[in-house]
């Protein structure tokens, strides 16, 4: 390696020591340390992020996939070096991962630019990391292309298929409802998780998969094959000699995740009958492009997208079935005529070439035609209102039809905690056509807007065999969960918005036919509370909380940093039609 030769970003922009020719000998030396050669450094260079974790079951697989993608970097001429950032598991992260997510695409963001590399092979999985990683690459603009580690298999439970989580949702609910006891809850939970992977079901993260391989930033087939099957392994590979095309073609996130391509990204999460979370994330990476997401269009678009995945928890299958019936590249085929075909995807080709050398259709069940939908719209419905001026969610594929033209008394808590003491209340006031309302579950509110939207049926409710009531939070819900529960309500109560002066007792409309939750209360009353109780917004003495607290954005604008967002506005997504 000469200054004349530099082995392909090992010392690009790299002057840490004032001196370039000093800090790349200083380079050279430490990395020829760990016993590399000059000839093995005279290569593109592919970083691999490693987000394998004890904690992290959902990556369980990675250190397979790691060498899996080493291989293939190394097979196309590159260097593969693997390096670290946190990992964010569901159900290992306090108070929430959400709270998490941006910590990540900053690790991952400054990771990419600090050290020495040409592409990059982001290995993520279970909910957070892609989204975070893609926020990451988005920001870092170095050629990037996303792995997922695959879902988990299905198990059985007792004769019946169970995967998590929608099955973990329903037992708990079973349970609750005392349908089932103690012992037959034990056996459950031993069956749920089947392997290592991501949720079986179409949760966040099977929907951040599908949506990341729809904008382009995965190779094509990449986003179902399961964790353990031959078929994730191989995804791998051609990831990583996918990765040296890309370093040498240096085509940079930039001009893949383009309007085009998310507009393609928000048609398949509606029509996969995609996760609410998965709204707040693509918000969150396009808002790190300079595109801001309009609510108002993402309805019309999802008024024309039907529904065609029959995947839990909008439909009956799993991810693995999902897989087996051709997967995305079956899907995108139905899609076709509503997709952006000249949206360049990590492969340097558009994805209508992408979807020209696909494999040939066959029959199957899981992936619909697009003349017999699973639901005839997208999943998600987007509401307005007085109570929501900012806008809400519902998902309207996972909802009780008989629910979503309602008019009821709002039952409200006013935080997670009195919800935790109160709903289990044999006194409770609380009757199957009441409306929960729960507050400061919101980005600020708890903070990192906990899936706490999925409240339980009071008890008494519940035994009563009552499975299902109208919800209202500014909160999230697990992709796996369903119900007749908007979410996102926005502004969060934490901040002021309406929401926060809802009172027991106040009636509330929800129609999904108009698009409207009003909270039938008027605003001269709803002023006079607010001037009677203010709202106090949160804040924290220090650290990351204190960080999180100040810059935090709303729902609508995904969630993210105010500072990590683009400087610039470049444009609005989906584009007007
Ligand atoms: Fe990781 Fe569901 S908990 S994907
Ligand atoms: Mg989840």
């Amino acid at each position: 390696m000469t200054d004349q030769d530099d082995p392909k970003g090992m010392r690009k922009g790299l002057t840490s020591y004032g001196d370039a020719g000093f800090s790349l000998f200083l380079r050279k030396a430490f990395i020829k340390g760990a016993g590399y050669t000059d000839h093995a450094l005279d290569r593109p260079v592919i970083g691999i992020v490693n987000t394998g974790s004890a904690y992290n079951p959902c990556h369980g697989n990675a250190p397979q996939l790691i060498e899996a993608v080493k291989r293939g970097v190394l097979m196309a001429g590159g260097l593969p070096m693997d390096f670290p950032t946190i990992s964010v598991h569901e159900s290992f992260s306090s108070p929430t991962s959400m709270y998490l997510r941006n910590l990540m695409s900053m690790d991952t963001e400054e990771a990419i630019l600090a050290q020495p590399m040409d592409a990059v092979v982001m290995i993520g999985g279970c909910d957070k990391t892609v989204p975070a990683q893609l926020m990451g690459a988005a920001s870092a603009n170095v050629p990037a292309i996303e792995l997922v580690t695959g879902s988990m298999l299905t198990s059985s439970h007792r004769g019946e298929r169970v995967g998590a989580c929608t099955d973990c949702r329903r037992y708990w609910g079973k349970y609750r409802a005392e349908e089932i006891d103690d012992e037959e809850i034990v056996d459950v939970n031993n069956r749920l998780v089947g392997s290592v992977g991501t949720c079986s079901v179409m949760g966040t993260a099977s929907t951040m998969a599908c949506i990341t391989e729809a904008l382009g930033m995965m190779v094509p087939g990449g986003a179902s094959a399961p964790a353990v099957t031959a078929d994730r392994v191989r995804v791998a590979e051609v990831t990583g000699t996918t990765a040296v095309q890309l370093a040498r073609s240096k085509l940079t996130p930039d001009r893949i995740m383009t309007a085009k391509a998310f507009e393609n990204a928000l048609r398949v999460l509606l029509s996969i009958g995609g996760s609410t979370n998965g709204i707040i994330h693509l918000t969150a990476i396009a808002g790190r492009m300079g595109f801001e997401v309009d609510l108002a269009r993402v309805d019309a678009l999802s008024r024309e997208t039907p529904v065609l995945v029959d995947l839990k928890p909008s439909g009956q299958h799993y991810m693995e079935d999902f897989h087996k019936a051709g997967g995305m590249q079956a899907l995108l085929r139905e899609l076709r005529p509503l997709l952006h075909l000249d949206a360049l995807t990590v492969t340097g080709r558009t994805l209508g070439e992408e979807l020209d050398a696909a494999p040939a259709a066959f029959a199957q069940d899981v992936i619909r035609p697009f003349s017999q939908p699973i639901y005839p719209q997208g999943g998600i419905a987007v509401l307005k209102g007085n109570l929501a001026p900012g806008g809400a969610i519902i998902k309207q594929s996972a909802a009780a039809p008989a629910l979503m033209e309602h008019e009821g008394r709002a039952v409200v808590f006013e935080n997670a905690e009195d919800l935790a003491q109160r709903v289990d209340d044999p006194d409770l006031d609380v009757q199957p056509e009441d409306i929960l309302v729960l507050k400061m579950i919101g980005p600020k509110g708890a903070p990192g807007m906990p899936e706490a939207g999925y409240m339980p049926i009071p008890r008494k409710l519940a035994k009563a065999g009552i499975k299902d009531m109208v919800r209202i939070s500014d909160g999230r819900m697990s992709g796996t969960a369903a119900g007749t529960i908007v979410l996102h309500v926005t502004p969060e109560s934490a901040v002021g918005g309406p929401l926060a002066y809802v009172r027991t007792g106040d009636r509330i409309r929800l129609s999904v036919a108009n698009r409207e939750l009003a909270l039938l209360v008027d605003d001269a009353e709803l002023a006079r509370r607010a001037a009677e109780q203010p709202q106090e917004t949160p804040s924290a003495p220090r650290g990351y909380r204190k960080l999180f607290l100040q810059s935090v954005t709303q729902a609508d604008q995904g969630v993210d940093f105010d500072f990590l967002r683009a400087a610039e506005i470049r444009g609005k997504i989906p584009g007007s039609r």
